[in-house]
This record gives C-alpha cells, structure tokens and sequence, in this order.
C-alpha cells in the first residue's frame, strides 16, 4: 500500500512491476512512476478520454520531473490498426524521444494494445506505463504485456509480447466510463469469476447485483481481485504456452464474432466475450466435461451484468466465425477453446469436433436463448 493505493506484483524477475488500485490515483502518478532517470514522457491517449484526464496526468508526470508531449488518437477499435501504430511511431521520432523515455498510455484497452505496440518496437523498445481507464483495461488488458493491432482478416493478429514499467488504476476514472462500457469490463470479471479458484469468485457469482451500487472502494477491491488473479497467470506463463491460456475463457467464439462484425460497433469486446462464454460452456457440457446447467449458471450470471448471452444484431453463420476461429492465436491448426470443467476449473481442450462445435451454435443462437440487455450502472 501507498497512501491507501493496493500494489500487486507481477513478478517476473527483472521485467517485474506494480500495478496500483486505488481512488484517485492519476492526480499523484509521481508516486507511482518508477525511478528509471525518465526525461520526457509521450502520452497517448484518446479523443474521449484526454479531454476528461490528460490535464492531470500531464500535470503529475511533470511533478515527476518529466518533460510531456501529448497524441490523441480517434476513441474506438477502429484505430487499433498498423496504420495507426506507424502514425504513433512517426510522432514518436518527430518528438525525438529515445531509449530514456516513457510512453505512457491512457485510457482503455485500445490505447493500451497500441500504444504497447508503438513501444514495444520503436527503438525496438521504450519503457511503457499504463495508466488503464476502464473496467476492461484496470481487470485485465493494462496487465501482461500483450500488445496488438487488428488486421481486417481477424482480431490482434499483429503484436509483441512487452511489459510495462507501471500499471496505474484509478478508480476514479469508472464514474465517467458509459454504462455500456461499464458492463463490457464486467465480462471480464466474470470470467475471472468461473476461471479462479479463489473465494471471491463465487463470492461475485453468487452476488452479482452488488456491483451495480458498489462503492469505488468496493470497486477497487473488484479489480484488485481480478489483477491479482492475472498477475498469478502472467508470473506463471509470460508468453501464454500454457496457463495463461486460462485468460482466453469465451474468447475464441467472442474474437471471431467482433471479426465478422467488422469492428463496426455491435459488440464491445466483453460483449463478444459474454456470448464466447455460454459458447464455452454449452460446448462444455457437449463434450461430456460438465454437467448439463454450466450454460444456464452463466446466462444468469452474465445478464443481470447488463450482457449478452447470444449473438446480437445479424447472427454470422457458423462456417464465417470457424474461418475467424481458426485463426485464434491458440490455434496450431485446429480449432483450440478453454473449456470448463465447472465454476473454477478451466481445462484447454484441442480436437474439438466441427459437427459438435456446430450443433453449440446452433443452440447459441436458437430462438429464445436468452440474449437481454439491462443497464447496470
Ligand atoms: P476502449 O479502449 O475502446 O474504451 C472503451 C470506450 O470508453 C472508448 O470510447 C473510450 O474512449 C472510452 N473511455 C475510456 N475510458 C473512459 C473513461 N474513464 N471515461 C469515459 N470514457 C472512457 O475499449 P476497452 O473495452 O477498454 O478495451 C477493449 C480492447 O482491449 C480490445 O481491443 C481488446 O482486444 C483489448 N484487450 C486486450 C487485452 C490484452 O491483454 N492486451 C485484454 C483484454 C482486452
Ligand atoms: N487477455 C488475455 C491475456 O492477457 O492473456
């Protein structure tokens, strides 16, 4: 703790670092921005978020005693692109940073993959900060060091493995995130909810509708929570060869759903993800590893969390998302899902039959199959 900020440790030997939670963080980032003889900082944020919070950031990484310069991406998936990484870049060199720099990223998950991106080979390597302001970047993408760009054939086909030097989670910043959003985060946090062991998780599955009026200390326990969770999984398989495939819960149906759409705006990530989800345990208890109730349990959980628990807007057919899902990162030629034995007990599962994959979707997206979508916040 620092002045009632929660650090957790992602400990991997010499690239191990902090990540803070706590309330009103941003305003005192000097005390949070590690030692490392920093002379200039390059702050990459975006168009929604710079104008509520890149004043204060800039102003603290200045009482850091560093120079600032500030780039403001359009907000959206749309500019997770290599077009957008190269024009990064470019600013980058025209500011004439260097190996003694920071970039520091602010704002969600989309700014935190690029800006990793643009780091992790600029000079082929400047130190990154993630200062994370949503749900979805504070519980899990500021964390793990895994970076990306979208290409138009499928989701964070490009990207590099780079760990930041800091993890910054104000919570704070949730109470301008939109309710949409809020709820997008949510899925995340519940998947850590059904991939954890930990007591919390049932804690949260069993008592979702508290998190509607959670107070941001509560809040910050939520995330803390889930970045201790990804910390664990991080510390124990960096480059994702086997654990921290665990992270990738309802992500291999939920990546080719937000690929089909085009990135258009239909699904949030976490959207796509609460739908990967109930695909993973329909496909659970199709292969005989759980017991028939894992997908009923998960559409109750997923939602009252203002979530969808089918396909939403035009449903793709099953042989485009199997295209997409073939080219899922984890796959090595065939189709590769986490699977869950029950709440807590995630197994990687390959082999998995087309026909049995098909028959899930076909349950999935069957009239009155439960897609309802509640505001949360
Ligand atoms: P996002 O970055 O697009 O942010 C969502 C929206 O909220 C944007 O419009 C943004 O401008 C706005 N916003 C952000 N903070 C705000 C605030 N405090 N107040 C008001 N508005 C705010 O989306 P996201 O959900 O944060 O992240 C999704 C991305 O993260 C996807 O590209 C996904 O692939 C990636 N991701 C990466 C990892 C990883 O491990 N690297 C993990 C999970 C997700
Ligand atoms: N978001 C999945 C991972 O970091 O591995």
């Amino acid at each position: 703790m620092v002045n009632d900020a929660r650090e957790i440790r992602v400990g991997l030997g010499p690239r191990s670092y902090s990540v803070w939670v706590g309330e009103g963080l941003l305003a005192r980032l000097d005390e949070f921005i590690p030692a490392g003889g920093w002379r200039k900082a390059a702050v990459l944020t975006d168009s929604n978020v710079g104008p509520l919070y890149a004043e204060t950031v800039l102003g603290g990484l200045r009482a850091a005693g560093l120079e600032t310069e500030l780039l403001e991406l359009p907000a959206g998936e749309a500019s997770k692109t290599a077009e957008r990484a190269v024009e990064v870049i470019d600013s980058l060199i025209a500011l004439e940073l260097n190996r003694s720099d920071l970039v520091v990223a602010l704002g969600g998950g989309v700014v935190g993959d690029l800006a990793g991106f643009a780091s992790s080979v600029f000079k082929r390597g400047t130190a990154v900060v993630q200062l994370a302001t949503t749900l979805m970047a504070q519980v899990d993408s500021s964390i793990g060091g895994k970076t990306a760009v979208n290409m138009p054939a499928a989701k964070n086909q490009v990207g590099t493995f780079h760990q930041p030097v800091a993890v910054v989670s104000d919570i704070d910043c949730l109470a301008t995130l939109p309710a949409r959003e809020f709820s997008s985060g949510l899925a995340e946090v519940a998947k850590y909810s059904l991939i954890t062991q930990e007591a919390w998780g049932r804690a949260f599955r069993e008592n979702t509708g508290a998190v509607a009026t959670a107070t941001p200390a509560r809040l910050g326990e939520v995330v803390a929570d889930c970045a201790a969770e990804k910390a664990r999984l991080v510390s124990a398989d960096e480059l994702d060869t086997g654990v921290r495939h665990h992270l990738n819960y309802g992500h291999t149906l939920g990546h080719a759903l937000e690929a089909a759409s085009g990135y258009d705006g239909t699904y949030r990530h976490g959207e796509a993800v609460s739908v990967g989800m109930v695909f993973a345990a329909l496909v659970s208890e199709a292969v005989g590893l759980a017991a028939i109730g894992l997908a009923g349990r998960h559409r109750d959980l997923l939602i009252p969390l203002g979530l969808p628990a089918s396909p939403t807007g035009a449903v793709p057919s099953f042989d485009e998302l199997a295209a997409f899902m073939r080219l899922d990162k984890k796959s090595r030629g065939d189709l590769v899902m986490v699977l869950l034995e029950k709440e807590g007990r995630p197994v990687v599962r390959s082999g998995l039959d087309p026909t049995l994959l098909e028959a899930c979707y076909a349950r999935l997206t069957a009239p009155g199959s439960g897609a309802r979508r509640t505001e949360v916040k």
